[in-house]
């Protein structure tokens, strides 16, 4: 049975007052039962250690990642984070390849391959996002467009390092847009997912590994999405803004 994962994205969301204010919210809302669940939440780098701070000692078991980092280690790479620096500062995950990063910030599976490696090196726990934007699902390139990010992203990570991968199918009209993909299709994206996998790799890694769907997930539909087969999670974003909504998805998690 794969533990089921729920990872709040915030985006560019979190000044440090927003931050004590929604966690306040979260802690209080709290539930022992959400312990069967992995949550983790991704403020943005400024707000890393304060969150670290508001979770510890209360009682309450959240993990906390970062959006992304750079894919070197070190040096003159003015305005980027290091995967070390987030280790050291207390992260568990980091979110890679999001759409947003590729279409604001041009960001090309060969970079993300790159991340991911870093990441990897000192620890840290890439959360792979890939998806199809809505003229490749028009034009039936769905499966294509995943296996290739997959591939291209996975590119020179072993069975081992696999094991420390989330990957997050978000797809790109899904994003923000209230408009989430049915269980249907989700579903049947996320099998088609495990199957690539079982063939990159073996059944075991396939059947092992999470995989967490994002694109408008709320408190009305995550039951519905986190019942599929295939649904280990959701990576949220609008609603892990909310204590409210994000605690709800939570509970839909633990049934
Ligand atoms: P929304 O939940 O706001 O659609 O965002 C999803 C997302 O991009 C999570 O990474």
């Amino acid at each position: 049975m794969r533990r089921k994962f729920i990872c709040g994205n915030w985006k560019m969301n979190g000044t440090l007052e927003e931050t004590s204010a929604l966690l306040g919210g979260i802690v209080g809302l709290w539930d022992d039962a959400y312990r069967k669940v992995e949550v983790a939440i991704c403020p943005p780098f400024t707000s890393i250690g304060l969150a670290l701070d508001k979770l510890s000692g209360r009682g309450v078991q959240i993990a906390v990642g970062a959006q992304n980092c750079y894919s070197e280690t070190k040096g003159a790479f003015t305005g980027e984070v290091s995967a070390r620096m987030l280790a050291e500062a207390g992260c568990t995950y980091v979110i890679l390849g999001h759409s947003e990063r590729r279409t604001i910030f041009n960001e090309n599976n060969e970079l993300i391959n790159r991340k991911i490696k870093t990441a990897l090196n000192v620890g840290l726990k890439p959360i792979l996002c890939i998806g199809e934007t809505h003229e490749e699902r028009e034009l039936a390139q769905t499966y294509e467009v995943l296996l290739h990010q997959l591939t291209q992203c996975l590119r020179g990570v072993d069975v081992t390092q696999m094991k420390m991968i989330t990957i997050a199918y978000e797809p790109v009209w899904a994003i923000g847009t209230g408009r989430t993909a049915t269980a249907e299709i989700a579903q049947d994206s996320h099998s088609y997912i495990r199957s690539e996998i079982g063939k990159l790799y073996d059944e075991t890694v396939a059947s092992q590994i999470t995989i967490q769907y994002g694109g408008s997930m709320n408190a009305a539909n995550a039951a519905e999405l986190l019942e599929q087969t295939d649904i280990d999670g959701g990576l949220i974003g609008g609603a892990s803004l909310d204590a409210k909504a994000f605690t709800a998805i939570i509970e839909a998690a633990t049934k």
